[in-house]
């Protein structure tokens, strides 16, 4: 199991296991099995359909060009003149091939496609499921772009293409067999030359299997970092706009398609060789085969019927080789795309249910924190030994510096990231020990930016409660504060907000979360800056928003206002991730030198005569 998993650093290491990626594989192959068997019964026909013109030039020349018009054969009593037969058999023959042919080459374009894009779907719907598991930091660490090549372009390589590739593995292995049966047949001496010199052609297929997963993997990596500046640039228009980053972003742009034609053409300078290499082989071998072949043919051992379907025959066998070199070298680049693949499954997401959870019954007592230290990355500790306790039913503001930790604290309860030791504890239970889920469902989270879903807003707001009522859904909207912008809305409730909730103002945007958290009705509610991006209007209805919220709930708030911290039961102070300070306002101010009161005359005494004043005037 891989623990902490940069995407970009990836090895595909297990890219030449074929043993270890088939048996990974399987269970994606075994719905479409029947399928793809059948598939690659018509690859055999198919393939073999070569030889068979191949073949049928030796009886058209040696029996029809150079016949004996009064040879024939006697077959059930009836006798029949050869050279007019074969005349009369060969071209309905051709007719008939073509058409044999093109029902079974569509029949395996169907097959292919049908068991392709199921085994792609499959696999992708597997690791949509394993990407919507994937713990909080697997998500800090890795872009967008890299997300999405992995769990969505790697699938497509891995899946759709290995049907079609292996078909023409078939076909080319099927169809190389069946001219090589033609040459036997047709002159074994002269057989054993051609197949020797097409099998030393082929060598340099197995060379190159290094290079093409490294390229693949580098092309992977500069493929997913184009796609995040695709995805930087729609996202963050407006600072792009904003700040004249437009020269900026086409330049890094510029940059990953250089660097990508570069890889490509790495690749191509190390295996375009290949085929012209093979080509030359293959040339030689044909004229060993001409220079015995004609003496066999002068001294009577070879029909010229037969020499000219061996010789066809080779120069078919071409193709076939050709195909099965290209395939060998693609198959490869599947095998690493789903060595990849398979990678990303294996990555054990560290933040999990343990094996036997309790359940947990709501909060009883208390939430403590007991000496817990926390680093988001090895080496930076975050959270130093940090306890702090809050009773059921208190509201605790958290305060400090900006940097401090105060997010990193909230973020620890619904586990968003675990603490590396010292335990938080409900009711003196290890958070750990409960089902993940069931403990998340008792936590409400606003943030300060708050994600809304593409959809509706009753979409949006039935996410906190999946089967609320038409009536729960309009208290909630009420006490949100809500009910007067959708009475504006023509379509309500069923108004589509843009991606992202882009068509709605801020404080609406934190109203809709708030919505979706009063429908949840978690009892622990955690708002982390939640009004902080607003101006003084929305903050303030935002606010009357956020209390119906909190109303009978333990509640820790991260706020810049004062009058959301005053209104606290008790505060506490953090400071470079250690609890420096903690009381109520009151109390704290009475410490001189104390760190509150530091930051009461730097920030909020502000606010205080700035409120005074508007409540003066
Ligand atoms: N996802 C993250 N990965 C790495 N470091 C982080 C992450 N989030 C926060 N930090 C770091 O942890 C420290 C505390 O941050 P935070 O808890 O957000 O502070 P506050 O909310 O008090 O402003 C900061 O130094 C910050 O840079
Ligand atoms: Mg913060």
């Amino acid at each position: 199991m891989i623990s902490t998993y940069k995407l970009k650093d990836t090895k595909s290491k297990d890219a030449f296991r074929y043993s270890y990626l088939s048996q990974k594989f399987f269970p994606y192959l075994k719905p479409v099995l029947p399928k793809a068997l059948l598939n690659i019964c018509i690859a055999v026909p198919l393939g073999l359909l070569d030889g068979v013109v191949a073949l049928s030039l030796r009886p058209y020349l040696d029996y029809v060009v150079n016949g004996n018009p009064q040879q024939t054969w006697t077959f059930l009593g009836h006798t029949v003149q050869i050279q007019s037969w074969f005349a009369a058999i060969i071209p309905v023959g051709i007719v008939s091939f073509a058409v044999l042919q093109g029902v079974l080459k569509y029949l395996s374009n169907y097959l292919t496609d049908w068991t392709a894009n199921k085994m792609s779907l499959s696999l992708k719907k597997d690791l949509f499921r394993k990407l919507t598991t994937m713990d909080t930091q697997f998500f800090d660490i890795n872009s967008s772009g890299l997300i999405l090549t992995r769990f969505f372009t790697d699938p497509e390589t891995a899946s759709k293409d290995i049907i079609e590739i292996f078909k023409s593995f078939i076909m080319a292995i099927f169809g190389i067999l069946g001219l090589v049966g033609v040459l036997l047949f047709n002159s074994w001496q002269l057989a054993i030359i051609g197949v020797t010199v097409m099998g030393i052609a082929m060598t340099p297929v197995v060379f190159i299997r290094k290079k093409i997963k490294k390229v693949s993997n580098a092309n992977m990596v500069v493929s997913g970092n184009m796609t995040t500046n695709f995805n930087e640039t729609v996202g963050g228009n407006k600072i792009m706009s904003a700040y004249n980053l437009q020269e900026l972003q086409n330049k890094k742009f510029k940059a990953q398609t250089d660097e990508q034609f570069n890889l490509i053409i790495s690749l191509t300078k190390r295996v375009g060789w290949m085929s012209p290499i093979m080509y030359f082989v293959c040339s030689i071998g044909i004229a060993l085969v001409m220079m015995f072949g004609n003496h066999l043919i002068l001294t009577g051992q070879l029909t010229a019927g037969a020499f000219a379907s061996f010789v066809t025959s080779l120069l078919l066998l071409y193709k076939p080789t050709k195909t099965l070199g290209h395939t060998l070298t693609k198959l490869q680049n599947t095998f690493v795309a789903m060595s990849r693949v398979f990678e990303l499954f294996d990555m054990e997401n560290k933040i999990k249910s343990p094996e036997h959870p309790l359940i947990f019954q709501g909060l009883r007592e208390k939430i403590e924190f007991k000496n817990v230290n926390f680093e988001y990355e090895e080496g930076v500790p975050v959270l130093k030994n940090f306890c702090l306790s809050v009773k059921k039913g208190e509201t605790l503001a958290l305060v400090g510096n900006s940097g401090g930790g105060k997010s990193t604290v909230v973020n620890l309860i619904p586990r968003f990231y675990d603490v590396n030791s010292g335990t938080i504890d409900f009711d003196g239970v290890n958070i750990k020990h409960f089902n993940l889920n069931d403990l998340r469902n008792n936590i409400s989270f606003v943030f300060q930016d708050n994600f809304l879903f593409s959809g509706t807003l009753r979409e949006n707001l039935l996410m906190g409660k999946l089967e609320a009522t038409e009536e729960e859904i309009a208290q909630a909207v009420k006490l949100a504060h809500l009910d007067e912008f959708i009475g504006t809305l023509e379509d309500g409730l069923d108004t589509t907000v843009g991606e992202r909730g882009t068509t709605l103002s801020g404080g609406q945007r934190q109203r809709v979360a708030i919505a979706r958290a009063l429908l949840k009705d978690a009892p622990i509610v955690i708002l982390d800056e939640a009004t902080s991006a607003l101006d003084n209007e929305s903050e303030a209805i935002v606010q009357k928003a956020l209390d119906n919220l909190m109303k009978d709930k333990t509640v820790f708030v991260i706020a810049h206002r004062l009058s959301t911290i005053k209104n606290a039961d008790r505060i506490a102070v953090i400071n470079e991730g250690r609890l420096v300070e903690e009381g109520t306002h009151d109390e704290l101010m009475r410490i001189e030198k104390g760190h509150y009161k530091h930051l009461y005359n730097m920030q909020f005494k502000i606010q205080e005569s700035v409120n005074e004043g508007a409540a003066n005037a």
